[in-house]
């Protein structure tokens, strides 16, 4: 094997030379010139070319190595060749392997997800049955507290059964105490009504006794003005001490008050009880001021019921009634017996016998209460007294009134003389004048 490269390489030299010599053609003078200087030298010129055999020899022995050195690398190849094969098949195995792995992997991924939906399904079940319990709970405790309840009920029921027989009790004693009311309120009755009985059995006694000590007062009064009669008293009872001075003066019955004591329209000693002369006085007085009196004794005015029946009271009085017609004329009317009783009957009215110049329209109101538009005593239907403004001893209503509306109501009924200017009423003790 050596030999026959050596000869290749024989070969390529010689072919080298060849080359050499027909490229020189160009230049064969140049050589032919350097063949003449070379002429001694042509050992000089073969020594190079066999240093340069040597040389290639020695590479020679070299490739030789390195051909050597190469078949080992070769060598060396195939078996990392081989090597690397093993790796691959190694490597192949490997991931067939690993390709198994995967699809290992991928089942179990599947499995996974089996599981995953298995436990989410469970886990919903879970959840439910959960509710269930928590429900199942609350109806335990349901339960319990039914039980509680019942319980709680059993005692309620009890308790009413015992409210219940206390009501019964409670019931009876309320009745019972129903019927007592009853008694007792039946005894208050009884109890009020004897009470009536005997406040009015107290009330009747009250007025026998007020009457008695009305009485015992009068007889009082009577004793005292008695009394004062027989030691020759400074204070008159009438106006005839003042004979001939008439005017006002002071008199007493029971109290004392001052009179108009007149004694020239009839003769001595009158005392004026009514005065209308002027119609500056209102007529239209209550109860209260008719018995008190009202007006001036200048003008006009009422004594009095009180005094009045205070004076008349005390021995017989004539009345005379002095009336002025509008045109002027001049009228009486006297009455032998004037009287006029107390305050309880009325200060009703007594006359006697009449006399005068006029008709005796008086004798219409005898015995009549005295009426006021606050208390009306008239037999009427109406209240005389609100009809003709003034206080006046009303039948239905009147034939004269000398208290009625000054103008208007002043009046004696008569075929002559109607309504009047003027008018007076006088009275004195009947039996003084007999002396
Ligand atoms: C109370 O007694 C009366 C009469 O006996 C009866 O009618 C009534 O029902 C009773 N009430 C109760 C609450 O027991
Ligand atoms: C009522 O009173 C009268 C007389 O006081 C007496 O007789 C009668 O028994 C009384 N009745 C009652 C129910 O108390
Ligand atoms: C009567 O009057 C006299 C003198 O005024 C007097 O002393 C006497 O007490 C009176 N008698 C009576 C009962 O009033
Ligand atoms: C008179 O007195 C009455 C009662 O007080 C009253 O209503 C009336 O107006 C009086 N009349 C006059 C004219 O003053
Ligand atoms: C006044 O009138 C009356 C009738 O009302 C009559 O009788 C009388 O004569 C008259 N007097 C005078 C003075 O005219």
């Amino acid at each position: 094997m050596g030999r026959t490269k050596i000869n290749v390489i024989l070969l390529i030299i010689l072919k080298l030379f060849l080359v050499g010599t027909t490229t020189g053609e160009e230049t064969c003078e140049n050589d032919r010139e350097m063949d003449k200087l070379c002429g001694g030298h042509t050992y000089k010129s073969v020594k190079p070319l066999l240093d340069y055999f040597k040389q290639v020899r020695n590479e020679l022995d070299q490739s030789e190595i390195k051909e050597k050195h190469i078949s080992e690398i070769n060598a060396d190849l195939m078996i990392k060749y081989h090597e690397i094969v093993a790796i691959h098949e190694k490597l192949m195995k490997e991931a067939f392997q690993l390709d198994e792995y995967k699809n290992q992997i991928i089942r179990k991924e599947n499995d996974l997800q089996l599981c995953q939906s298995k436990v989410d399904k469970l886990e919903s079940e879970i959840n439910s049955q959960q509710t269930t319990i928590n429900k199942l709970t609350l109806h335990a405790n349901f339960l319990a507290s039914y039980d509680e309840c019942k319980k709680e009920l059993s005692d309620k029921s009890n308790n009413l059964e015992i409210c219940e027989v206390q009501l019964k009790k409670l019931n009876s004693s309320v009745i019972e105490k129903d019927e007592k009311i009853s008694e007792y309120s039946a005894t208050i009755q009884n109890i009020t009504e004897n009470q009536k009985t005997i406040s009015l059995k107290l009330e009747e006694k009250q007025t026998v006794l007020f009457k008695k000590d009305k009485d015992i007062e009068i007889c009082h009064e009577e004793i005292v003005k008695l009394n004062r009669t027989l030691h020759n008293n400074n204070i008159p009872s009438s106006c005839l001490p003042f004979g001939e001075h008439p005017s006002v003066h002071e008199i007493e019955v029971c109290s004392s008050f001052d009179v108009l004591c007149d004694s020239q329209l009839a003769g001595l000693d009158w005392i004026v009880i009514q005065q209308r002369i002027n119609g500056k006085e209102n007529f239209t007085r209550d109860w209260a001021t008719y018995r008190k009196g009202f007006g001036s004794l200048d003008g006009d005015f009422f004594l009095g019921l009180e005094k009045m029946s205070e004076l008349t009271s005390l021995q017989q009085y004539e009345l005379y009634i002095h009336l002025v017609a509008k045109n002027g004329s001049i009228f009486y009317a006297r009455y032998d017996d004037f009287k006029i009783s107390d305050e309880d009957h009325g200060y009703a009215l007594s006359l006697g016998k009449f006399k005068g110049n006029i008709k005796d329209a008086m004798r219409n109101h005898e015995n009549m209460k005295f009426t006021t538009f606050d208390r009306d005593n008239d037999p009427s239907y109406d209240n005389c007294a609100v009809w003709y403004n003034g206080g006046w001893w009303y039948k239905s209503c009147s034939h004269c009134n000398l208290n009625g509306l000054y103008g208007q109501y002043l009046y004696w009924y008569a075929e002559k003389a109607n309504t009047l200017k003027e008018a007076k009423m006088l009275i004195r003790p009947k039996e003084d004048k007999n002396k």
